[in-house]
């Protein structure tokens, strides 16, 4: 995503010096402008109100709007997501990838009902493999979801290449896209353990 508060953000996020309060900070920070941009076509509706002086021409937002952190990383972004649609109905994935094989297994799931009528938002800071996001976005079709977002703080090239082939209904935004995986299937140059940072661990 081009724009420079972004870039800023990410410079101090990536840092393997920036301490863990700074660093939630920073994700929500970066989170408040990726969701901005990944909800600019939300529809609106024709609305009044009245102002002190009159009333007014106004819209208001017209979507049901579900956000989807996935466990636990994902929780980086709910807050800055909450603050910007209030009105969201929250669901959680809990996936964890397998530290050897770095394949993801789901280990938790509670989400709204009836996903057809909603825009979801799937939550989660690193696209690496694509193997946690598939499985999410797979789960979320069979509930019903049509619409689904994935939002992304760091995106690899493989975990897009993968949801293209797996998952090319859904749509990505990430705040930077990154040059591969090491062989422990970690972004590089990325940022690390994005759970680990945010939750000290
Ligand atoms: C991280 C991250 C993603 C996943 C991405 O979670 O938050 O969910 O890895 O990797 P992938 O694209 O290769 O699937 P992790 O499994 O480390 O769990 P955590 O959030 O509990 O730390
Ligand atoms: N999960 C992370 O937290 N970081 C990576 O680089 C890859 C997966």
């Amino acid at each position: 995503m081009a724009h420079p508060l972004v870039d800023d953000a990410m410079a101090r996020l990536r840092d393997q010096a920036t301490p863990c309060e700074e660093f939630r900070a920073l994700a929500r920070r970066v989170s408040v402008l990726l969701i901005a941009e990944a909800t600019r076509d939300l529809p609106t509706a024709e609305s009044f109100v009245e102002t002190p002086l009159e009333r007014a021409p106004a819209r208001r937002l017209a979507a049901r709007v579900v956000a989807v952190p996935v466990l636990r990383a994902g929780l980086g972004m709910l807050d800055a997501f909450l603050e910007l649609v209030p009105s969201a109905e929250v669901g959680y994935f809990g996936l964890e990838r397998n530290e050897t094989t770095a394949v993801a297994r789901r280990y938790y799931e509670k989400v709204p009902k009836d996903l057809q009528s909603a825009t979801t938002f799937l939550l989660d800071p690193m696209l690496a493999t694509g193997g946690s996001a598939a499985l999410a976005i797979d789960g979320l079709r069979g509930l019903g979801a049509r619409q689904v977002r994935l939002l992304c703080i760091v995106a690899a090239p493989e975990g897009v290449a993968l949801l293209e082939r797996q998952a090319p209904d859904a749509t990505i935004h990430a705040a930077a896209l990154d040059r591969g995986l090491n062989d422990k299937k970690y972004i590089l140059p990325g940022l690390g353990d994005f759970g680990d940072r945010l939750f000290k661990t």
